[in-house]
């Protein structure tokens, strides 16, 4: 029994040496000291023994197990460190890797000049409005004082949709479309695409924006348009920038003016962006033409009101310093990612 005992627990002892896992450690500590363990069955046989022998036997089997039980928790632990150790070492992250890119995305420069706008007139009290793209002859002409056979039909050169369906030319639709459902006083902003067959170069688009403005109101005159839009330019381009307004001609507006500012390129002097002249045009503007307002039901004798239409790209790029507005339409993100 003795021999037994030895056999089996240098068999244990070389089997938990060798072992490679911590699952055969495992499976080593049933095979041995588990209850049906070789060691354990071991105990079993010493009911054959005699008085004298078995507290002997019974000293040796108990050595022998704790012998093989110390080894199986040493080893086992050996193998649970050689097992982090190779965790970690193929979970190491390389810090020196260049990170993945997080790409945030950002605001269109129309965008961010078309929100600067919206803030400046909501801060006078205009409602912003939206309107269709797509609008009848009517509304973009007709109620314009633009009849079928106006020769200024030909300032705009226009996408017909069908006979009375075209792409809008101008916002000034939003005028007539906001006189009939709101009676004075009115003070609006219309931001929006606008399309023109216009010939594609630096600073012509076939779609391009603006935001079109409409006050109406008793007793509303020509200086109320010149602080209005005075504010404005200010506001957009800082304090020291003039403005001037030029006489012009709209259809829908008696009397007409074209407001143009300071170069902000060469601060007035003369250089490539404003063709030498010092100024850029943004806007057109007028007093709302009688018939206008008499189309909409509006009596041109108890009210008055003023207009505007400013180009929302010409001020993007001469804000930015872009020098083709073909680049605003593009979505290049190589251009984009600049602002
Ligand atoms: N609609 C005109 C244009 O596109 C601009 C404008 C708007 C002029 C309102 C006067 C009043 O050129």
């Amino acid at each position: 029994m003795k021999e037994q005992l030895e056999s089996i627990r240098s068999a244990a002892l070389e089997a938990v040496k060798n072992a490679i896992s911590e699952k055969e450690i495992e499976e080593l500590r049933v095979k041995y000291l588990g209850k049906k363990g070789e060691l354990t069955a071991i105990l079993k046989q010493m009911g054959g023994l005699s008085a004298e022998e078995r507290p002997k036997m019974g000293q040796l089997v108990n050595e022998a197990k704790q012998n093989v039980e110390n080894l199986i928790s040493k080893r086992g632990q050996e193998l649970k460190l050689k097992a982090t150790e190779l965790k970690l070492k193929s979970e190491t992250i390389d810090i020196t890797m260049p990170p993945k890119k997080r790409e945030v995305g950002k605001l269109h420069p129309l965008n961010t000049v078309l929100d600067d706008m919206i803030d400046i007139f909501q801060s006078m009290g205009f409602d912003v409005l939206d309107g269709p793209e797509v609008e009848t002859d009517h509304y973009n002409f007709e109620c314009l004082n633009v009849p079928a056979d106006h020769p200024a039909r030909d300032m705009q050169d226009t996408f017909y949709l069908g006979e009375n369906l075209l792409l809008r030319t101008q916002t000034s639709a939003a005028q007539i479309r906001t006189m009939e459902t709101r009676k004075p006083p009115i003070r609006i902003i219309c931001p929006g695409r606008v399309f023109r067959a216009d010939e594609v170069d630096a600073t012509h688009s076939p779609v391009f924006h603006q935001i079109e403005g409409l006050v109406v109101d008793k007793g509303i005159t020509m200086c109320d348009l010149k602080g209005v839009l005075e504010q404005f330019a200010h506001e957009i381009y800082g304090k020291d920038t003039e403005v001037k307004f030029r006489p012009s001609f709209f259809p829908f507006t008696e009397p007409s003016v074209e407001v143009d500012v300071t170069c902000s390129e060469c601060g007035g002097k003369g250089c490539r962006v404003c063709k030498g002249s010092g100024w850029i045009e943004i806007l057109g503007a007028g007093m709302v033409h009688p018939n206008v307002l008499r189309s909409c039901g509006i009596d041109p004798d108890v009210y008055s009101g003023f207009a505007f239409g400013i180009g929302l790209d010409r001020l993007t790029t001469t804000r930015y310093k872009i020098s083709d507005i073909r680049l605003l339409f593009e979505n290049d993100k190589r251009f984009l990612n600049q602002f």
